[in-house]
């Protein structure tokens, strides 16, 4: 198993801002699997899932599974919401789900101006269905994890402290690069 920390949770749980209050802490380099695919198609991910669909979508975040698994270590990791799915997951370093619940995630993602935030989530444009993929991924995003960190009303650099202490007392936290 890889020695990367992956942060994972369902959209707009703050895995991004967690991820990087961590790289801010420990002084280890973090990667967005999100931004790493944006990197890749030259367009922003809500017109990939218009012109590709969510398939295509789901092939290139196994791309980087497997680009993780074979070229990355020792990095803070943060995922898509539905990146927890890719079956080699558990052995690319120790998971972290963020969990909130679906109004407190729903009521943080319209809080932010201009509702870009609910703009650029394909995903997130019908708000029944938005929750129910919450529930039914619930179960699976705790099962897809080695820790579950509660997120509701916590700002994440004490989320990103909670995690570090956990690595700390694990003799997981590793070195600065
Ligand atoms: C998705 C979450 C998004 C992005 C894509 C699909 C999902 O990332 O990967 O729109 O399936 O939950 P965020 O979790 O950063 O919104």
């Amino acid at each position: 198993m890889k020695n990367n920390i992956l942060i994972t949770g369902f959209m707009g749980v703050g895995k991004s801002r967690t991820a990087r209050a961590l790289a801010a802490a420990t002084g280890l380099f973090a990667v967005d699997t999100d931004d790493l695919i944006e990197s890749l198609i030259h367009t922003t991910i809500s017109d990939f899932f218009k012109s590709h669909g969510e398939p295509a979508f789901r092939r290139l975040e196994q791309d980087v599974a497997n680009w993780l698994e074979r070229s990355v270590d020792h990095t803070i990791v943060s995922t898509g919401g539905g990146f927890f799915m890719v079956p080699n997951l558990l052995k690319l370093g120790q998971v972290f789900f963020l969990d909130a619940d679906f109004d407190a995630i729903y009521q943080r993602l319209r809080a932010q101006p201009g509702g870009r935030q609910i703009a650029k989530r394909p995903l997130f444009q019908n708000l029944d269905e938005a929750g129910k993929r919450y529930q039914d991924r619930l179960p699976l995003y705790r099962q897809n994890a080695h820790h579950i960190i509660q997120v509701k009303g916590r700002e994440s650099n004490v989320v990103a402290l909670e995690i570090q202490n956990i690595l700390q007392s694990r003799g997981l936290l590793l070195k600065k690069p």
